[in-house]
């Protein structure tokens, strides 16, 4: 099987890595919209047309389903893509909110959502979660957290401080929901921040269990051909790739 994963920019290789890791498909091409990243500080208009725009890219590719790794993409445009395209569109918040419902079944928990700006302000997590029954939804826009990834920062003082300045004052929550592409990345700083302990909800690992469970899928591809691509500076998202996925 010959999937697109579509992500703003660097991001989506966090989900790329779960899917790698997996062994799910045959073949990725990978398209980051690096020449108008971030998406996370525009409004809703402007995401649903560049994400209808990068889409057109993943035309040039006979590709039998599209992920689109990244969170503010799917908190906005996926019913757009869906009536655009001829092959299904996956995005990775419906398939996180069911990851915590699997782990996490307790509707009086205490979860913490961190996304982009636009991410919550979309509530789509808090609304989806809050119509299952949870009681306890704190989200935070932590979006001084992906510069500092991009810049190759997972840990430090420099990630200590910005989580200090979000978090502080927090109660430590049961479990965190990952709502951006880069926040896998932090997970190590995230749990020893929080004393280690709550549970993380990865958009990667999610969407894996979900195509496990909707799609019959054999999970056989010893090796997987990636391609990437990128409206600007595919070199220097090349680079990035071979850090994250550890190529
Ligand atoms: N990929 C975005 C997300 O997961 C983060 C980067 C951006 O703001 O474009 O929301």
């Amino acid at each position: 099987m010959k999937i697109g994963v579509f992500d703003s920019g660097v991001g989506g290789f966090s989900v790329v890595k779960s899917l790698l890791k997996h062994k799910m498909f045959e073949e990725i091409v990978y398209y980051g919209d690096t020449a108008r990243v971030p998406y996370g500080t525009k409004d809703q208009n402007t995401i649903i047309r560049y994400s209808l725009e990068a889409m057109e890219f993943f035309n040039n590719f006979d590709i039998d389903l599209l992920i689109t790794a990244c969170n503010t993409v799917s908190a906005y445009a996926l019913p757009d893509m869906r009536s655009k395209s001829s092959y299904p569109v996956v995005g990775v918040i419906e398939s996180g909110i069911k990851a915590l419902q699997n782990k996490l079944p307790d509707r009086s928990a205490n979860i913490l959502i961190i996304a982009t700006q636009s991410t919550v302000a979309s509530k789509r997590y808090q609304n989806e979660m809050a119509q299952l029954g949870y009681q306890n939804i704190t989200a935070i826009a932590t979006g001084l957290l992906v510069p500092v990834v991009e810049e190759g920062l997972f840990e430090g003082k420099i990630v200590q401080s910005i989580m200090e300045y979000y978090f502080e004052g927090l109660e430590r929550p049961d479990a965190i929901i990952l709502g951006c592409t880069h926040f896998p990345l932090l997970s190590r700083a995230i749990s020893n921040y929080f004393d280690g302990h709550p549970l993380l909800i990865h958009s990667g690992e999610a969407i894996v269990e979900h195509l496990e469970e909707t799609m019959k899928l054999n999970r056989s591809f010893e090796q997987t051909k990636l391609t990437i691509f990128a409206s600007d500076n595919v070199e220097g998202l090349r680079k990035v790739a071979n850090r994250w996925l550890e190529l």
